[in-house]
């Protein structure tokens, strides 16, 4: 069983159904709103444990009626919360998420996820050194990555870093990475636009970019492949990059390799948006082997 753990945010999305988002100033009729478990390092966690993983996930949930569903679900589906802190008279993080014309804009709340320290990761360095893969997004503080990225590499952990949502990463961490998946407006971020393809020479076999329902691009010491995505019906695309993420880890802890390990990852994130919600469609390991 591949042992993963994700440092990273909890937390509740508030999802609001709409024909069409309302222009500044303009108030417009919804069509439903619901609740549902979120963040992008708790639905890397959810998503990799449905795979099959023995997941651990480190992050902090406020002291609110979200911290509670946040951890119940964490547990529900089979993630060690252990390293799981409350933080007193703190919300728990949000993700604020208007679902129209096919896409998803989101507004995220940081509240407990703040406080996903270095220290915080310090208390679960046992069950760290002990992961044959680490996850770690960018809704926590940079500090928290950086940290992270140092001990990865001191204890030669693979270490994978979603750099979702986009913000400037230090040379060093990409550097210590063992993989980085920015979407095509993330990997702008981090190197231009026109600075990604010189990107794929400098980290070949290691920056992977998504690209949507085309499927992941990255250079293999040769040339840039695609390895394309599965046409499926969509309902909500919300979450599709996590399942992507803990696909990916999932498939190169149990020794798949590269471009294997991206086509049970694309299957996997695939079948994730048939469904509403982040986790929703989240799917179980038979899923994705029956079409595979
Ligand atoms: O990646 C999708 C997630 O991003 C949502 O679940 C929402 O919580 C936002 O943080």
């Amino acid at each position: 069983m591949a042992k993963i753990t994700v440092i990273g945010s909890a937390s509740i999305d508030l999802v609001v159904e709409a024909k069409r988002r309302p222009a500044i100033g303009e108030t417009i009729m919804g069509e439903s709103f619901k609740t549902v478990p979120g963040g992008k390092g708790a639905n890397q966690a959810v998503a990799a444990a449905r795979l099959g993983a023995d997941v651990t996930m480190i992050g902090c949930i406020g002291d609110d009626a979200f911290g509670e569903q946040i951890l119940s679900n964490l547990k529900a589906n089979g993630v060690n919360t252990e390293y799981m802190e409350q933080i007193q008279q703190m919300e728990s993080g949000t993700a604020h998420i208007t679902l129209a014309e096919g896409d998803n804009s989101i507004i995220v709340v940081k509240g407990a996820n703040q406080f996903v320290l270095p220290s915080l990761v310090e208390k679960a360095l046992p069950i760290l050194r002990k992961s044959q893969m680490v996850l770690i997004q960018q809704e926590i503080p940079e500090e928290t990555v950086e940290y992270v990225s140092e001990i990865c590499s001191t204890y030669s952990i693979p270490l994978l870093l979603n750099p979702a949502p986009a913000r400037p990463v230090s040379k060093k961490v990409l550097q210590q990475a063992a993989y980085l998946t920015p979407n095509e407006s993330e990997a702008a971020v981090l190197f231009g636009e026109a600075g990604i393809s010189e990107a794929f020479k400098q980290y070949p076999n290691k920056l992977l970019v998504t690209e949507g329902s085309n499927g992941v691009r990255f250079y293999n010491g040769s040339e840039e492949i695609v390895v394309p995505g599965y046409k499926v019906e969509v309902v909500d695309t919300t979450g599709a990059g996590d399942t992507f993420n803990a696909g990916f880890a999932v498939a190169m802890s149990e020794g798949m390799r590269l471009e294997e390990s991206i086509r049970f990852a694309n299957r996997a994130a695939s079948l994730s948006v048939t469904k509403f919600g982040a986790q929703g469609g989240m799917p179980i390991r038979e899923e994705v082997e029956k079409k595979l």
